[in-house]
């Protein structure tokens, strides 16, 4: 049995980690702020279980952080914790920096100065493991896809700020010898996700008949991956990763957005046939595009295939449909976490331009 102190566990992959880690085992201390994207709902399963120990509060908070490792005797951290919409970073990018920059570097001077105190057989062992993003390489043409040395050049404030991160959690390991691993992936989907990203905002609109925006022609690229493959690359990383090293994570499964979006009117018209009789795809709207939108993102995840045996399980189809039935038999907690600020609307500014 493993420690892990888990930031932002009450979000969407950190959710989806927590809850596997704890059936499988490990002691789980899961840090996390609670901002609009964190749900405590996401955990109620491990809710009061004797290995889970859920702490509010913020990674920028170097004391606490200290004090979480020392307690709690951590093995390994893994930082999910982050402001993660691009749309957001886009009408407000300071909270970004501080939390995915600010954030990150408080996190990384605990686990450093923790880290260096523990007795030799300890240090070995222990693990500081970063989930970033595709984001960070920027933007592709029709062909080709990311590697790890693929060099950065990230277009929007939210894939800056991960950037920056990952380059801290490098100067870490090559300033101090923190032994780091980084894991840069592609857009995740599956259950807990909150519905301001594409799938679920879809899934939600199109349920409720609403208008479905699609940015720009549509034709933009994702390789989506299903977030119980990304929780199993991580723990494979965790477990036999390559200390300093970075490993890309996709799903092998690009899909224009405008595809993605009429699977999921199909997938809603063959569960839940529409009242009218109209299919849902009728509810589509080509709206304005997102300032800076990248076009196509694309992941080889070569390495982790070759060095650890990881590929992802779960196909787009059969992910997707998962998806679909996940949200459908959820609406409560759906309900309970759009029962804040945010309510479904356009964010990162545009207005409609389409029919
Ligand atoms: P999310 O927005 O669903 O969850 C983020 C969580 O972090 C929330 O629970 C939030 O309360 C918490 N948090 C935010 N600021 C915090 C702070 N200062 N201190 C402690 N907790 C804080 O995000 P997600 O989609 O689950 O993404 C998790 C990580 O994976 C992020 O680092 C993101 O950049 C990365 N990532 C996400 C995707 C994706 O498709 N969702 C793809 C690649 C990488
Ligand atoms: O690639 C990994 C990244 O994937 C992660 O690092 C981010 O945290 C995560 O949010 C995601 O970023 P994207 O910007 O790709 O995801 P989003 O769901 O916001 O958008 C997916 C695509 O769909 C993108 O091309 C924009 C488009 N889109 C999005 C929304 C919300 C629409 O066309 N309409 C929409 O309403």
């Amino acid at each position: 049995m493993k420690t892990l102190l888990v930031t932002g566990g009450a979000g969407f992959i950190g959710g989806n980690f927590v809850l596997e880690a704890v059936a499988r085992g490990d002691r789980v201390v899961n840090l996390d702020k609670l901002t609009y994207a964190g749900n405590l709902d996401t955990l109620a399963a491990v809710r009061g279980h004797a290995n889970h120990v859920f702490v509010q509060g913020d990674i920028g908070d170097r004391a606490l952080c200290a004090r979480l490792l020392a307690e709690h005797a951590v093995d390994a951290v893994v930082n999910f914790a982050a402001e993660s919409h691009v749309d957001r970073s886009i009408d407000g990018p300071a909270a970004f920096i501080e939390t995915n920059v600010a954030g990150t570097l408080a996190l990384l001077e605990a686990a450093r100065d923790y880290w260096k105190a523990l007795p030799l057989a300890r240090q070995d062992g222990f693990r500081f493991l970063h989930v970033s993003t595709d984001e960070v390489y920027g933007s592709l043409g029709p062909v080709g896809r990311f590697t790890e040395t693929t060099p950065y050049a990230p277009n929007s404030p939210y894939s800056a700020s991960k950037a920056a991160s990952d380059h801290l959690v490098r100067a870490f390991h090559h300033t101090w010898g923190l032994p780091v691993l980084t894991t840069n992936c592609s857009n995740n989907y599956g259950p807990y996700q909150f519905p301001e990203k594409l799938i679920p905002l879809t899934l939600q609109k199109a349920l409720h008949g609403e208008p479905l925006p699609v940015y720009g022609d549509g034709r933009n690229v994702r390789d989506w991956l299903y977030v119980g493959d990304h929780c199993a690359a991580i723990r494979r990383v965790l477990e036999a990763g390559r200390v300093g090293e970075t490993y890309n994570v996709g799903g092998d499964a690009e899909r224009e957005n405008l595809h993605v979006v009429r699977t999921i009117c199909a997938l809603l018209d063959a569960r839940r046939p529409p009242a009218d009789g109209r299919p849902r795809e009728s509810l589509i709207r080509f709206v304005k595009d997102r300032p800076g939108h990248d076009r196509r993102y694309a992941i080889d995840a070569g390495k982790i295939r070759r060095e650890l045996g990881w590929t992802p399980a779960v196909g787009f189809e059969e992910g997707i449909g998962r998806t679909v039935d996940w949200y459908l038999d959820h609406q409560p907690w759906v309900a309970r976490v759009l029962d804040g600020s945010y309510r479904l609307e356009r964010i990162g500014q545009g207005a409609e331009v389409g029919a």
